[in-house]
């Protein structure tokens, strides 16, 4: 079976410090590694995309590689063809696949068939490559994750799943604070040989007491927007601001997985101010699935 990356838990402990310590070096130096050497990797999307679609196609161009961009309505699978019959026939022709869809599942169908590593770019359920690099840039703040308390503050989904799940896995205690109906679920498996730990709260203060970073994500996910009005309603006390940053540990900074909506999750004077890593956050998206992509297809 070849290596997956479907929630991050495949990873384990040292693997993942060790993505992390790797994704360092290649920040550091971003064409020092041809470890797709003239191999291509196919990205399907099944929905829109801006920063993962660019630091996975500019990444895998900085390690040697092609990027074969799919739009999933330009597949035959819009048309019926079967992921198994798809995954049969990327398999033959590329060295791993990273897909964006709405439904995890389809995912899990997709990675049960392939003989190439799959990688999850985002689904409703999970967005571990958004995770690494979050991880990235607290490391670039802190010699060490272990311990450290960091603070996600509100709608409990996909973002905030993957970062309890690598969070965890890389030694944090995460704090998640979220209303009622939007918390994520509080028997969320996080893997064995997580050492950090996952807290629920319903008190944004609480969460961030202590954190020495408050992230927080859109009100209105990919496929929510159906229910836009009810969520931006009970999440109007969830906002990011100044004073929020206050009552976090002295020097804690915001992140944002973006895109952002100024004046809903964030204000913009956070956002766009200097108590933030949130644009670094977005360039170490392709800095650290660069270091994903050596781990998953060199050891495929
Ligand atoms: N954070 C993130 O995944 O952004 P995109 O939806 O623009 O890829
Ligand atoms: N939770 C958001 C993340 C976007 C990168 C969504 O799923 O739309």
């Amino acid at each position: 079976m070849p290596r997956q990356f479907l929630t991050g838990a495949e990873l384990s402990a040292s693997e993942l410090a060790a993505l992390l310590d790797r994704a360092l070096q290649l920040k550091a130096a971003p064409l020092s590694s041809r470890a797709l050497d003239r191999r291509s990797v196919a990205l399907i999307f099944q929905k829109p995309s801006t920063r993962t679609r660019i630091s996975f196609e500019v990444g895998i161009d900085e390690l040697g590689g092609h990027a074969v961009v799919l739009r999933s309505d330009e597949l035959q699978l819009a048309r019926g063809e079967a992921l198994r019959d798809t995954m049969l026939v990327l398999s033959r022709h590329v060295a791993a696949v990273g897909v964006r869809t709405g439904q995890h599942e389809m995912l899990e169908q997709l990675a049960k068939h392939s003989a190439i590593p799959v990688i999850n770019m985002l689904t409703n359920l999970h967005h571990p490559c958004q995770a690494l690099a979050d991880l990235l840039t607290l490391r670039e703040a802190h010699d060490s994750l272990a311990g450290l308390r960091v603070a996600y503050v509100g709608d409990g989904n996909n973002v905030a799943r993957s970062l309890a799940i690598l969070g965890s896995l890389a030694g944090l205690d995460v704090a998640v604070a979220s209303p009622a109906g939007y918390a994520l679920e509080d028997d969320l498996a996080l893997p064995a040989d997580a050492r950090g730990s996952l807290t629920l709260y319903a008190d944004p203060r609480q969460a961030v007491d202590g954190a020495c970073a408050v992230y927080t994500d859109v009100w209105v996910s990919m496929g929510d927007e159906h229910t836009a009005d009810a969520r931006r309603a009970a999440l109007a006390d969830y906002r990011v601001d100044d004073a929020l940053l206050d009552a976090a540990a002295p020097g804690a900074f915001a992140m944002h997985d973006l895109p952002a909506h100024p004046g809903e999750e964030i204000t913009a004077e956070v956002l766009y101010g200097d108590r933030q890593r949130i644009w670094d956050q977005a360039e170490n998206r392709r800095h650290a699935q660069k270091a994903l992509l050596e781990l998953l297809v060199e050891g495929a």
